[in-house]
This record gives structure tokens, sequence and C-alpha cells, in this order.
């Protein structure tokens, strides 16, 4: 039995359905009741119901499994404290496996949901058990928040610089190397960055989703201060709207590119391609 945390957000759901693909018993820790049937329409055997904080629940949650794949909540002020409440908990209930879903370059600080990430991988460092860490680059499917606008408009505006590059990957690639390292020997002690093919400007990303569509989108960059003041960015909470604000001055500077040749290694085949998640996951759902 796997526990998966994060069951019910968009990581998890692809995890457990990985996992159940693979012939895998999983449980899913989902914070909000409501969550648990997404988990179980996943493919979760189990849901428990809890908080990441909560080590009563995470007793609850951690009882008879034989590994962990730990996923934080997105964009938290304590993710540090709640992953390493989750590491010590395991280690208190002996489970043999722990594989840590970070992020790609968490040393890159000024991103504070990247540098909470850097020192979880630190603690599992110095816990003693047998982890491996996933660091994903963001998801191609994150593209589904500006689908709307660009199906609407023809426009995919970005809070960054329309020639910024950035690394994405496809979340159902993460998703089979999850499965993968938790049913494969040979990953213990790994630390894994995971790209898909291309770090593409996002000039590119929208010839792309252009191509997907049969019609013109054009990139265009919206002013940070624009961003910061739309209805539906003064809606989020302070820290999630400030970390968002810190990565794309991050992106901005410095973009985010890493590298495809580990995602290629660990599927042995090339990661999968923007306009094939496009067609798959976008195009054929509209
Ligand atoms: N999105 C990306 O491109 C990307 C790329 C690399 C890494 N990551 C990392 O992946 C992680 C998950 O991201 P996501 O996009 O899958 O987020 P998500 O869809 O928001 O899922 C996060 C889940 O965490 C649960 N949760 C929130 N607070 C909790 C708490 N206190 N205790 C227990 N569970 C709690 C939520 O449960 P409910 O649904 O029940 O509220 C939610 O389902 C984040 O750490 C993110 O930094 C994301």
């Amino acid at each position: 039995m796997i526990l998966v945390t994060g069951g019910g957000g968009k990581t998890g759901l692809a995890v457990i359905r990985a996992l159940h693909d693979a012939g895998v018993s999983v449980r899913a820790l989902v914070h909000r009741a409501a969550s648990t049937g997404r988990a179980q329409s996943a493919g979760a055997d189990q849901a428990v119901v809890g908080e990441l904080g909560n080590q009563a629940d995470l007793q609850r949650a951690l009882r008879s499994v034989d590994a962990v794949y730990a996923i934080s909540p997105n964009m938290v002020p304590d993710e540090l404290g709640l992953l390493t409440g989750l590491i010590e908990a395991a280690g208190r209930e002996g489970v043999g496996r722990f594989v840590y879903h970070s992020v790609l370059h968490p040393q890159a600080e000024a991103m504070p949901h990247h540098g909470q990430k850097l020192r979880v991988e630190e603690r599992l460092f110095e816990s003693g058990l047998d982890f491996t860490i996933l660091q994903p680059t963001a998801y191609m499917q994150n593209l589904k928040g500006y689908w709307d606008e660009v199906v609407g408009q023809g426009v995919y505006r970005v809070p960054y610089p329309i020639e910024t590059r950035l690394s994405l990957v496809d979340l159902e690639d993460v998703a089979e190397v999850a499965a993968l390292v938790l049913t494969q020997d040979g990953h213990v002690g790994a630390t894994y960055e995971l790209n898909g093919p291309d770090a593409l400007t996002q000039s590119q990303v929208a010839q792309t989703l252009g191509q997907a569509l049969g019609r013109g989108v054009e990139a265009q960059e919206l002013p940070l201060h624009e961003w910061l003041a739309r209805p539906e960015t003064q809606a989020m909470g302070a820290y999630q709207r400030q970390t968002l604000a810190a990565m794309f001055r991050y992106y901005a500077a410095y973009g985010l590119v890493g590298n495809p040749n580990v995602l290629a290694w660990l599927l042995d085949r090339k990661p999968t391609e923007l306009r094939d998640v496009l067609s798959r996951d976008f195009v054929s759902r509209m």
C-alpha cells in the first residue's frame, strides 16, 4: 500500500492514476472530505481525510503503508513545517520508502515555494529514510489556466516577457516516473530533474497553441502590476499572491530551464512534446 498525500489535487490524481494502472494499492490523504470521491475515481483503494499538520491524522494515514509519495500543498507558508512533520511521522511508523515531489531548481530561493522544498530535501537527507526526490518543472497542463483567453481572444497573455524560456513537462510523464520509482528497484538516494523536450519561449508556446487550434495565437506580456490588480489575483491569499509574483519576477529575470535527458532515461523514450499534450488533453476536450 502506497500513501499519496495531496491525493485530491492536480498532481495527486495523476499519480494515483499511474499507480493504479501499475497495479499498486493506493491510500490517498485528502484535505477536504469533498476530495474523497475524486481520489477514489482516480483509482485510490482507500481515502483518509486529514490535515498534514495533525500528527494523529498522519498516524492514521501512515498505518501499514509500504511507501509514501509526498506531495506538498501548493504555495502554503509552512510547507517546510508540514513536510518535516510527515517525514518524522513516516520514520516513527517505520515506512520503508519516501518519495518527495519537489520542484526544478529548489535552490532558487527567491521563489519561496522552491526555497521551502530545498529545505524539505535537506530534512530528507538527515532523516535516515530510503528517499527519492523528483524535481519536475512546471506542468504543460498549467496552460489550462490560459486556455479560455487563448480560445476566445487568440491571445496568450503572461505576466513576464514573451522571450522568457521555460522548460515544461507533461504531468502524465511525471506521474509515470512517480509510479516507476516506487515500483522498481534502484532509485533510493536519487534526485531526478524532470523536464520536457524543449525550453520554449512564450512566443513559441503561443505558436504551438495556434498550431493546435489551427489559427493564429499571439503572445503578449501582461505587466505585473496589471496581473496584481486583477480581481482573481486580489481574491487569492496574501502568501499565494506574493509567491506567484516572486515566481513571475524570477521567470522574467532568469527563465526556468532544465534538461530532458534524465526524464528520457527514466521513461526509456522521448518525453512528451507540448503539441501532443495539447491535442490529447486540450483540443480533444473542446
Ligand atoms: N503545478 C505545477 O506546475 C508544479 C510543478 C512542480 C511541482 N509542483 C508542486 O506540486 C505540489 C502540488 O501542486 P498541485 O498543482 O497538484 O496542487 P493542488 O492541485 O492544489 O493540490 C494540492 C493538494 O494539497 C491538499 N492540501 C492543502 N492543504 C493541505 C493540508 N494542510 N493538509 C493536507 N492536504 C492539504 C489539497 O487538498 P484539497 O483538494 O482536499 O483541498 C490539494 O488537493 C506543490 O507543492 C507544487 O509546488 C507543482
